[in-house]
């Protein structure tokens, strides 16, 4: 406020004063005003404050990239310069500024003498006047004073212009996201009055690209359903639909035989548990980081939970019990524990289904006997999906889907799907082989 009404003040004061110093005074406004619209007010400057905010955002998200792959560019004994997008991201920010800070330099420097320049005009017009005696020496250095000084206020509101678009920017930016369109809610809501699941011709496409082409599979409640094959097959996808993590574009998902999308979704979030494989740990303690946020839990609760994962001894063992903080500045999890920790929050949510999706990296014995273990705990009496890489872990499933290409190319129990000798009887083969191998090794150290 005062960055406009100060200047107006003031000069209506010099006019009351004296009018022709008034005047001179106002001589560099119009050209000062230009400039300000200039700097602040044209599309030029909005479309540069956008690119900026492009740049920026894009070599963030490299530097995230780049440091959560580190240990690859480890591995490969590379440097960050061989990272080129990282690279490119960061010279491309750097020669952003840098063209931004040419182009807006000039008119700045130009705007700082503009407004610092009436005293260039005062001073002679002002001693003529005097000389002449049509101004006395008070008033004359009132109007000096003054009139010098009055658009020093109008810097101020130029750097608070190019503040407040910055900030209308990022703001638009964010009002984006929050547009987004709500994960629509059923107008009657229906809850499923038992856990049975059944996928109806499901195609679903991420953007453009179908990845799962016509699913279809029934899973009856309380039983175990395997889904295996190669990687990038669509197994994760297929388990991430039942809770509508992303809603599908042909065909139907019922549990109970009502379809998801008339289930309410804290109804549907309650009937489905996950463990991840990538189970995404927060930057806070161990208890908070079992415990999700939900409240009315008990610390015993989740103790028991973390008992039950195979959790409480290395959390124990933790400089900080369960208060220790995990993530940079914490305790850091390997990625058998980060997996039972996230089998410890499916245990205490204890939800009538359950996901599991396995993590590829094979474990040690001892891990994966703790993490079966732990599993087993988790899925009595539950319905269970889980997505298995070691197939020697699903022998016993009640049915055995086969994920090819976002196809179930074979359906079946274990010796059933033997008998086929198709993908799955490549796989087993496989994988016995390199367990055999694996022993062999061992035995002959
Ligand atoms: N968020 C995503 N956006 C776009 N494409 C994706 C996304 N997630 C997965 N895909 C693609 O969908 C296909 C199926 O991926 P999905 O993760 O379901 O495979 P997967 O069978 O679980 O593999 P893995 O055994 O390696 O875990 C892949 O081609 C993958 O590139
Ligand atoms: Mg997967």
């Amino acid at each position: 406020m005062e960055g406009i009404s100060l200047p107006i003040i003031t000069i209506a004061y010099l006019f009351f004063v004296d009018w022709r110093m008034a005047l001179v005074a106002l001589i560099p406004f119009p050209i000062a005003a230009l400039l300000f619209m200039i700097m602040i007010g044209g599309p030029e400057y909005k479309k540069l404050i956008r690119k900026y905010h492009d740049s920026l955002e894009k070599m963030n998200a490299t530097i995230v990239e780049y440091i959560r792959g580190m240990p690859v560019v480890k591995i490969f004994n590379q440097t960050a310069t061989s990272f080129s997008r990282f690279k490119d991201s960061v010279y491309a920010y750097r020669d952003f500024t840098v063209v931004w800070a040419k182009k807006g330099t000039p008119p700045w420097a130009a705007f700082r003498v503009i407004t610092g320049i009436s005293l260039f005009f005062l001073l002679p017009f002002g001693t003529w006047f005097y000389l002449k005696g049509t101004i006395d020496l008070p008033a004359l250095l009132l109007c000096l004073m003054l009139g010098s000084g009055y658009m020093i206020p109008l810097v101020k509101l130029a750097s608070m212009g190019s503040l407040l678009s910055r900030i209308n920017e990022g703001v638009s930016r964010i009002d984006k996201i929050f547009s987004e369109p709500e994960i629509p809610v059923p107008d009657t809501p229906k809850i499923s009055e038992n856990y049975d699941i059944e996928f109806k011709n499901v195609s679903f496409s991420y953007g453009e690209k179908e990845v799962l082409h016509d699913i279809s599979f029934k899973v009856k409640e309380g039983t175990v359903t395997a889904l295996v094959g190669p990687s990038g097959a669509g197994k994760t996808t297929i388990a991430q639909l039942l809770p509508r993590m992303w809603d599908i574009d042909k065909g139907e998902i019922l549990i109970g035989g009502v379809n998801i999308k008339d289930v309410p979704l804290g109804e549907l979030m309650n009937t489905i548990g996950f463990a991840f494989q990538d189970a995404y740990m927060f930057s806070d303690t161990v208890y908070e980081n079992i415990r999700m946020g939900m409240k009315n839990v008990r610390e015993k609760d989740i103790i028991r939970a973390a008992k039950i994962a195979h959790c409480h001894e290395f959390i124990e063992k933790l400089p900080d019990g369960y208060d220790t903080i995990i993530g940079e500045s914490g305790a850091t999890l390997s990625g058998g524990e980060r997996q039972r920790i996230s089998i410890a929050r499916a245990i205490w949510k204890d939800a009538p289904i359950v996901i599991l999706d396995e993590a590829t990296a094979s474990l040690d014995p001892e891990n994966e006997r703790l993490i079966q273990e732990a599993i087993n705990e988790l899925v009595k009496s539950k319905t269970l999906v889980v997505i298995a890489h070691r197939l020697w872990t699903i022998v016993k499933a009640d049915q055995i889907l086969v994920i090819d290409d976002g196809r179930i190319v074979e359906k079946g129990k274990h010796e059933e799907l033997l008998k086929k000798k198709g993908l799955y009887y490549r796989m087993w083969n496989e994988q016995m082989k390199a367990k055999g191998w694996k022993f062999g090794t061992l035995q002959e150290r």
